[in-house]
């Protein structure tokens, strides 16, 4: 019987230790605050394991000794000692490691600002960068290695967290409150985050992909970002119009200014879709845009399958070429 379950249990020990890495985990940082919080796991789980050994082995031997009942002191003290005192200063000593790795939420960032807010479901992200110039973006997050980012995070409508495992810790997204967070990634890479508090339907699609670059590329990026969408005008782009698609979205540089959806302005540079739940090419797109709430149960945006196959297809040929 237990050898069974040894035998079972070690087929499942590959698949638990490939969930320490990939882009989404906290347990394989690239952030100077997720390395704070992978330390923190492994300590913990390091003495938790000690500890359950210990008292594991003493019960076992415990049960298998015959043995006199002990005198009344002699047992208090035991209580005292290992059921008091023991647990008390170990847990003081990992409270103590523990408060010592805690950020500190005080600490300014090194000028860049991305304001975020969590909708359902998807990420309004806003950035303000060191000179004041703002521009906005969906479900993307691009930062430059080796600077402290500073977050402010608030929701519409619920509760929503802010999650990228791999540079740091969860911070909540609160209707009505802004939460500050600042995050420091340590590698370049692509990485994905999360929603990390149960919003609604679609809580588990709701994602966006991070990519921490070198800074001058990151400067680069900004630079493209933050102008009007370079596309041709062709006929997606009048039929984007004329569906009325531009009530809810904002594509700078046309005529596009809705505030209720997703900014699409560079849609076609983002490597994801549907806030990072499917990858970016014009299928994909056309499929979002036909079957919105198959893909995404209770998303504001209905499904415009009543479309045309032509025409919806012609709108997401020309999202996707916008740079
Ligand atoms: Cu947003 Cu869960």
């Amino acid at each position: 019987m237990h050898r069974e379950l040894c035998r079972r249990g070690a087929w499942l020990l590959p698949l638990v230790l490939a969930a320490c890495d990939g882009p989404q985990s906290a347990l394989a940082p690239a952030g100077h605050e997720a390395e704070a919080v992978s330390q923190l796991f492994w300590w913990m789980a390091g003495a938790s394991l000690v500890l359950w050994v210990l008292v594991v082995g003493l019960s076992f031997y415990a049960s298998r000794r015959r043995e006199r009942p002990w005198p009344a002191r002699r047992a208090a003290r035991l209580i005292l000692v290992c059921g008091a005192l023991l647990p008390t200063l170990l847990l003081a000593a990992l409270l103590v490691f523990g408060l010592r790795l805690m950020p500190e939420l005080r600490a300014p960032g090194d000028g860049l600002r991305v304001e975020v807010e969590g909708q359902q479901f998807w990420w309004r992200v806003r950035y303000v960068l060191p000179d004041g110039r703002r521009f906005e973006t969906a479900n993307e997050v691009r930062l430059p290695v080796g600077q402290r980012t500073e977050f402010l995070l608030t929701a519409q409508d619920v509760i929503h967290s802010f999650w990228i495992p791999s540079l740091g810790g969860k911070m909540d997204a609160i209707p009505g409150t802004t939460n500050r967070l600042v995050l420091e990634p340590t590698q370049t890479g692509r990485f994905r985050g999360a929603c990390a508090e149960f919003c609604g339907a679609s809580h588990a699609l709701m994602a966006m992909s991070v990519e921490v670059m070198e800074p001058e590329a990151f400067t680069a990026w900004v630079e493209r970002e933050s102008g009007a969408a370079t596309a041709s005008t062709d006929g997606g782009a009048a039929l984007f119009l004329a569906r009325g698609c531009g009530a809810c979205h904002t594509v700078r540089g046309t005529a596009a200014a809705g505030r209720v959806g997703p900014d699409l302005t560079h849609l076609g540079a983002r490597p994801t879709i549907a806030a990072g739940i499917l990858p970016n090419s014009p299928e994909n797109i056309d499929r979002f845009i036909r079957e919105t709430q198959a893909i995404k149960p209770a998303a504001r945006m209905p499904s415009f399958g009543m479309l045309p196959p032509a025409e919806s297809a012609a709108i997401a040929t020309w999202l996707g070429s916008l740079r």
